[in-house]
């Protein structure tokens, strides 16, 4: 199939279809060529015949959503979801579920500290016991994404089951539990070296969005 740029010129009174420059030889229009758009406001692609100025169907890859915030050239933060605090009191991280944003705000003045543009779907995240470093469980991958607060960006990833949910630290801040929405099993990772170091499996489903630990760090 031969996809070309059409200029329409219009004429006083009908269209007319003119082949814009392609590469020498290329055979002419067909009633075989396709158009297929991009339509960013619909999610949608819309496939037209460009011998019929047909349009023949169109394919849907998700829902119309236009807001001042989630539209096609949106740059803001989208769907605020997860907080956490830094055990001193002076950060507070933001998640955004929907534009794969995490913002940490200093509470001293709500000011903006940074803003991290994560992996897909970070849902919940808390700092490590350095009051710094954040550790976001992005739902729509297999990864926790470790953020540095202050300055921003991703420093580092670590590899959990399917769909991680949530991270929460031990008390003493040596050890993280993450749960998943996608696989019935806690990731137990070592902080400090970063690697995983146990599996908790058979959980009663495979989707548990939430979790608390005990304030004597026994029980999940
Ligand atoms: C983080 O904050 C806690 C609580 O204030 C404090 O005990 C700890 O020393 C801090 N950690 C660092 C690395 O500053």
């Amino acid at each position: 199939m031969l996809f070309i740029l059409l200029f329409l010129l219009v004429a006083s009174t009908a269209l007319a279809k003119v082949q814009a420059p392609a590469l020498p030889g290329a055979q002419p229009i067909s009633s075989k060529d396709r158009i297929y758009t991009g339509d960013q406001s619909s999610n949608t692609i819309t496939v037209i015949n460009l011998a019929t100025n047909e349009v023949l169907g169109t394919i849907s890859l998700g829902d119309s959503r236009l807001t001042n915030l989630l539209n096609p050239q949106y740059l803001r933060s989208v769907n605020s979801h997860g907080l956490g605090f830094s055990r001193d009191g002076r950060f507070v991280v933001s998640i955004s579920v929907a534009s794969n944003s995490v913002n940490v705000i200093r509470t001293l003045d709500n000011s903006i500290v940074s803003q991290t543009y994560t992996d897909r779907a970070p849902h919940e995240a808390f700092f490590t016991a350095d009051n710094r470093t954040v550790w976001v469980a992005c739902r729509g991958t297999s990864f926790i994404d470790i953020i540095d607060g202050l300055a921003g960006g991703v420093v580092g990833r670590i590899k959990t089951a399917p769909g991680p949910s949530k991270v929460l630290f031990s008390p003493d801040g040596q050890t993280a539990y993450v749960n998943h929405i996608l696989s019935p099993t806690i990731t137990i990772i070592d902080v400090s070296t970063r690697t995983v170091v146990a599996t908790m499996s058979d959980l009663a489903d495979k989707f548990s969005s939430d979790m608390m630990i005990s304030a004597d760090g026994t029980r999940l």
